[in-house]
């Protein structure tokens, strides 16, 4: 994420106050340089209060596109910690810096041309190999990844289960950030979902059946109804549809069977 001083001390749009009480100001330390912050806002939102603008990767503010990486230490304590930006509050006395650009390795592939064999992602990622199990990506992690694991499970040709234990990584870098192996684990977790998603989990019958009654037609009338119907319209019938119940099973189907 890159950020850019602009005025020191004065709140920018976006960076709200929490409503309420008028909160306190407390002190954080950005790139060594002390502000005075609100209390309760992010680290985000904080910085901006301070007079940071962010021009460029600041992403999705939700905690989900992982480009806010974020490395902290509170006094006291030699630890430096991990966060997400837009999702961490500030903490008195905190130590921030936001994460660079790291030029990690990202193999260039045609997906069509893998496999989900194992050698397939060796060849691609042959520093795979540089993993010690230290277990310093699965520490620097904010989304709680067990980083080193996913590696270990890649590196045996268990495709799936790193697939399965990466499931939540958000592309951070954050776990590259602390390798001195320097794999880009998140690249490689990228590749081994993508492989387990369209190689090796089992296709769902029901969707393939489906697709092929959707292609033959089946449901153009409806939709051509519904593409003419008024804003209004649509909404009541959106709102007054017979919804699946969320305890229903498997042979769950709806009163209405017309368009099934
Ligand atoms: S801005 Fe997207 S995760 Fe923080």
């Amino acid at each position: 994420m890159s950020v850019k001083e602009e005025k020191q001390s004065q709140p920018q749009t976006g960076a709200e106050e929490p409503e309420g009480n008028s909160p306190g100001l407390i002190p954080v330390y950005v790139m060594g340089k002390r502000y005075e912050v609100p209390e309760g806002l992010t680290i985000m939102k904080a910085m901006e209060y301070a007079g940071y603008r962010f021009i460029r990767g600041c992403g999705c503010r939700g905690g989900t596109c992982g480009a806010c990486g974020t490395v902290y230490r509170k006094p006291g304590d030699y630890k430096i910690q991990v966060a997400l930006a837009c999702q961490k509050t500030v903490e008195p006395d905190m130590y921030i810096a936001q994460m660079p650009f790291f030029p990690v390795n990202r193999a260039a592939y045609e997906f069509n041309e893998l496999t989900s064999a194992p050698e397939d992602v060796f060849k691609l990622y042959p520093e795979l190999f540089r993993c010690v199990a230290c277990n310093a990506c699965s520490k620097a992690c904010p989304q709680g990844v067990e980083v080193m694991d996913a590696i270990a499970a890649l590196k045996r040709g268990d495709i799936s289960e790193a697939a399965r234990l990466s499931f939540e990584c958000i592309q951070c870098g954050l776990c590259t950030s602390r390798c001195f192996g320097e794999l880009a684990q998140y690249h490689m977790f990228q590749l081994a979902r993508r492989m387990y998603g369209a190689r090796i989990v089992p296709r769902a019958e029901h969707l393939t059946d489906m697709v092929k009654v959707v292609n033959e037609g089946k449901y153009e009338d409806i939709l051509e109804q519904l593409k003419g119907m008024k804003e209004e319209k649509l909404k009541k019938l959106y709102q007054e549809r017979e919804a699946e119940p969320v305890s229903a099973g498997e042979d769950w189907t709806p009163k209405d069977k017309t368009y099934l």
